[in-house]
């Protein structure tokens, strides 16, 4: 076992790989948010961003697999952190006394594994196009320099695939668990890098709920403005 492994093993060192790890994947989050926001400018430049991301070429792979190794280090720990809580407390309390403990701190894992399986989908959906290939096969035709360029159209794709009432649903839901992990996690990630002191309980507490609320809404917002015609409105053919 090398160094870093033998860290990562201790709970210490677990736990600071989860705030790492956390901290890099609300970056991603935070960045996706912004992108996605270009939604509300319309067609050409939610199209030319997704066009500028995919002319990334191999920086987009090496983003991706970081990206991948990021999230796949985050639940490898966070699961084995849990599992080792459960084992230091092999009986569960006869009364459970957690009262001060909010629903997010204690369904960690479950939002976790859910935000997993929203992403799952959501790659089968969005990055993929299994899920909906009619919609994924959209393209979009520019006149550039006096010659027809056909591109993928990526607004239209995600305009049109909110029509579908069952993945505004699925989003919609997926962006309340989103929340609920990203407001108890942004509170742990202060309490490891001790910086929760106590005279700013409350503070952080407010801190990661407004975050996690911020964000949770903002995403909500895309596939609900689609579906009740703030975007997009006549853009489905
Ligand atoms: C309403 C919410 C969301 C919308 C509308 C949305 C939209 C999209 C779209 C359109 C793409 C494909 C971009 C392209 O092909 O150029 C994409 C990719 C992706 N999204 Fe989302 N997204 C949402 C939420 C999320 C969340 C919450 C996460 C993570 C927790 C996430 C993670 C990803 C990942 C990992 C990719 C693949 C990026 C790549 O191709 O390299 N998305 N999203």
């Amino acid at each position: 076992m090398n160094r870093i492994s033998r860290f990562l093993a201790s709970t210490i060192g677990a736990k600071l790989g989860m705030a790492a790890t956390g901290i890099l994947l609300a970056l991603f989050v935070v960045a996706h948010l912004i992108g996605n926001l270009l939604v509300w400018k319309g067609r050409a430049a939610m199209n030319d961003y997704a066009e500028m991301l995919a002319h990334l070429g191999v920086w987009l792979w090496v983003a991706r697999l970081g990206l991948l190794a990021i999230f796949a280090s985050h639940i490898a720990l966070g699961l084995r952190l849990a599992a080792r809580n459960r084992a230091a407390r092999p009986v569960a309390y006869a009364k459970n006394h957690t009262i001060q403990a909010s629903v997010a701190s204690r369904t960690m894992v479950l939002t976790g594994l859910l935000v997993l399986a929203f992403v799952a989908l959501h790659l089968l959906h969005f990055t993929l196009g299994w899920l909906d290939p009619a919609r994924y096969a959209l393209t979009e035709t520019l006149t550039r320099d006096g010659a027809a360029v056909v591109r993928h159209d990526v607004f239209g794709m995600l305009v049109a695939g909110f029509h579908v009432d069952v993945f505004v649903v699925i989003y919609v839901a997926a962006m309340v668990v989103l929340g609920l992990h990203l407001s108890h996690g942004i509170q742990s990630l202060f309490q490891t890098l001790g910086l929760r002191h106590p005279a700013y309980v409350r503070l952080v507490q407010l801190l990661g709920r407004t975050v996690a609320f911020v964000l949770a809404l903002g995403f909500a917002l895309i596939p609900l403005s689609v579906r009740l015609g703030f975007v997009g409105a006549g853009a489905v053919q």
